[in-house]
């Protein structure tokens, strides 16, 4: 161990030799529990948070959203296998990256801890290094974790995992990626036919194979490209729509042997038996958080705000076509590439806003982002409309049915569809009761409703933030003074 790695790890160890048994210091007072009845975790110290919002008022400054919880899961895992160490600088330190942490340390991973404005250092363990961990994999509320890790593990022979998270990540759907995984000789069993966390996982040595993805998923894809890593014989991924590709840009910047071909770079090659190296890794600043500014800075009377450092790889900037099509005043300033991905400061303002439509097309490049897009629909003349975003139903909860009852409980006029919502905007909406559903993106989207309301707002388990943007309630105070 190098002497600075040996420091922080030694500051952080406390008590006992293991520092990795040592909990995450910001996941203090939120400890999961296992329900004895379903095997899922319960998250224990919320009360609810109820927030009391303000309508009226406007947005000025700058504000840096943390860094991308896409691409910090990817760099916590690939560290992980990678051989050396691995140094992550701006990874988010919110709740689902430290599940993805702390699933990793559990298997003998040395991981430094993760806090705001702290360097993450990693001690890889190689390709097949990952221990057999004595406890359950607990993914918290993050379905990246536990769908890269199901790719990360099916490959590891002889050993045996369970994983589970809250009960929000035990609804959702698993066998997207078990199936696929199948093709490849894996063995992942849990409810509903292999379907439903708690899931088990029993390593098995893996064999190549051409696998047509069911759905455009990053997660699916991502899982089945972590599995080819250590398979017999080369793996060819084909996914429906290109879904975003940090997976592709870090695994090759790490060192892995990898193609991305075939329309749009749909068709993905990996061949096995490249070593991955540590690396030093640089977060962008998450767009899908930049875009409840996005949509405030462009709503709010008066507003002008810029969010510096935002990541803008093409796959994700579906918001940015978007908000242009609905007439935004939106600039990208001071582009750059960091660390193998585009990088920029947007400046938006307020302004008037056209109605929208989009379809399934764009979904891949935007699918985070309808829930606030709904919200911003609310304030547009005119009937705006989505369609193709079915896959909204199997997020942290069915986003389409829970945006639409909350900003129905305002006093929106909104049509759901099995596949999308209908909008039509310009009237007011009053401020009222609302509640997150435990959902983080529908938390922060409602403070965006309730900030253009008429009258105030009271948001219940508004803590939900804190799965991707957990000082985003502090942004928003400083953001209206
Ligand atoms: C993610 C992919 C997307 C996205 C999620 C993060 C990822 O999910 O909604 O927030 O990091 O790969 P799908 O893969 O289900 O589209």
């Amino acid at each position: 161990m190098s002497g600075l790695l040996a420091k922080v790890f030694a500051f952080t160890a406390g008590v006992g030799d293991n520092f990795n048994d040592k909990p995450e210091p910001l996941k203090i007072g939120l400890i999961g529990l296992f329900s004895s009845t379903t095997g899922c975790s319960t998250v224990s110290g919320s009360n609810g948070s109820p927030r009391d919002l303000k309508a009226g008022g406007s947005l000025h400054g700058r504000v840096r959203v943390p860094g991308d919880k896409s691409i910090s899961h990817r760099a916590l895992l690939f560290g992980a296998i990678a051989e050396g160490t691995t140094t992550i600088e701006g990874l988010l330190p919110a709740e689902d990256p430290i599940s993805t942490a702390a699933c990793l340390r559990s298997m003998g991973t040395m991981i430094s801890p993760i806090q705001s404005g702290e360097m993450v250092t990693i001690e890889g363990v190689g390709l097949d290094g990952l221990q057999e961990p004595s406890e359950i994999l607990d993914c918290g509320n993050s379905g990246t974790t536990m769908r890269l890790m199901l790719g990360l593990l099916a490959g590891r022979e002889g050993r045996h995992f369970v994983l589970t998270g809250d009960a929000s990540l035990c609804r959702r759907p698993m066998n997207r990626v078990g199936q696929p995984l199948s093709l490849l000789g894996a063995d992942v069993r849990g409810r509903d036919r292999g379907n439903l966390a708690p899931l088990a996982v029993q390593g098995q040595r893996l064999r190549g194979a051409v696998v047509g993805t069911p759905v455009a998923s990053a997660q699916v894809k991502s899982a089945i490209l972590l599995a080819a890593l250590t398979a017999d014989g080369a793996t060819s991924v084909i996914e429906p729509a290109h879904s975003r590709d940090h997976s592709e840009r870090m695994l090759r910047a790490f060192g892995a042997d990898l193609e991305v071909g075939g329309e749009m770079g749909r068709h993905i090659l990996v061949r096995p038996g490249a070593t991955l190296k540590g690396q030093h890794v640089v977060v962008p600043g998450d767009i899908s958080s930049a875009a409840f500014w996005l949509v405030a800075g462009a709503l709010v009377p008066g507003a002008q705000i810029t969010v510096e450092n935002v990541g803008l790889n093409p796959t994700r900037t579906g918001i940015l076509d978007v908000l242009e099509m609905m007439g935004a005043s939106i600039n990208v300033l001071n582009r750059r590439d960091v660390a193998g991905e585009p990088v920029g400061d947007l400046q938006v303002s307020h302004g008037p806003l056209k109605a929208f439509q989009f379809g399934e097309e764009i979904m891949p490049r935007l699918v985070d982002e309808v829930p606030i897009l709904s919200v911003a629909a609310c304030f547009c003349d005119g009937e705006s409309r989505i369609r193709g975003a079915a896959e909204l139903r199997v997020k942290e909860t069915d986003r389409l049915a829970v945006m639409a009852r909350q900003l129905k409980a305002m006093g929106a006029d909104i049509d759901e569809h099995p596949d999308g919502l209908t909008i039509r905007g310009g009237r007011s909406l009053k401020g009222a009761e609302l509640d997150s559903e435990t959902d983080h993106r529908v938390a922060m989207s409602l403070a965006v409703a309730g900030l253009m309301a008429e009258g105030d707002s009271r948001i219940t388990r508004s803590d939900a933030a804190a799965v991707s943007y957990p000082t985003f309630w502090d942004d928003l105070e400083r953001l209206r003074r």
